[in-house]
């Protein structure tokens, strides 16, 4: 059984595709043992109460700096002993010990395909109004795990997702979240807990 950890900020859907998997057996060999959340008003955690499942808030906001939330972050993380770290639209940096910890089992869904809009300051709708101001005709999105980089470890699935005239950043993000991020991160989890993927020189590969 496959022991996981959901970092959440905000509304939670990717959360919610991930336990609506597990209900329909579409996830196997999972178990959700907490969702943390830097944001207290997140819906994301009436999605992880609504399942019993227990919705714990840690916020940085309430440590008298970052290097002591960071510390008490990964203790936490360390009391939980997750087999796997879900970051589900999480807005925090990951703190670099937390990483050391937990080395690639830590994976990120990130909403363009990496290495196209990723890195530093894009995140959320900033990510598909960036596509839109580029023009690009086809963005998507990226389940990666996580290291000490900004949306730069070791790529474990992507999908894209067509940009049509007219898109708004709203529409593009609903159709990415719909298309892409939804299916690829409780696949990925599946994948993990079922023994299909491994690392090779820093690349997923996948085990037949
Ligand atoms: C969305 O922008 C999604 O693309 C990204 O995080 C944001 C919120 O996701 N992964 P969620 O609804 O909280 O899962």
């Amino acid at each position: 059984m496959l022991r996981i950890v959901v970092c959440v900020s905000g509304g939670g859907t990717n959360l919610q595709a991930i336990l609506d998997y597990m209900e329909q057996g579409a996830i196997t060999n999972v178990e959700v043992i907490a969702v943390i959340s830097n944001n207290a008003n997140a819906k994301a955690l009436d999605r992880a109460r609504a399942k019993e499942i227990p919705a714990i808030v840690m916020s940085p906001k309430t440590y008298s700096d970052r290097d002591t939330y960071n510390v008490a972050f990964t203790e936490k993380m360390t009391e939980l002993a997750p087999d796997l770290v879900v970051l589900a639209g999480f807005l925090v940096k990951i703190p670099e010990q937390m990483i050391e910890r937990f080395p690639n089992r830590i994976v990120n869904i990130h909403p363009s395909l990496i290495p196209s809009f990723c890195g530093v300051g894009y995140y959320g709708l900033k990510v598909h109004q960036k596509v839109l101001e580029r023009g690009v005709k086809v963005t998507g999105a990226t389940v990666h795990f996580v290291n000490e980089g900004m949306d730069e470890g070791p790529i474990i699935a992507q999908k894209a997702v067509v940009v049509e005239e007219g898109d708004t950043p709203e529409i593009l993000q609903q159709r990415v979240m719909e298309q892409a991020e939804w299916i690829l991160l409780p696949q990925a989890i599946d994948d993990i807990a079922n023994g299909r993927i491994r690392l090779e020189n820093n690349k997923v590969l996948r085990c037949v």
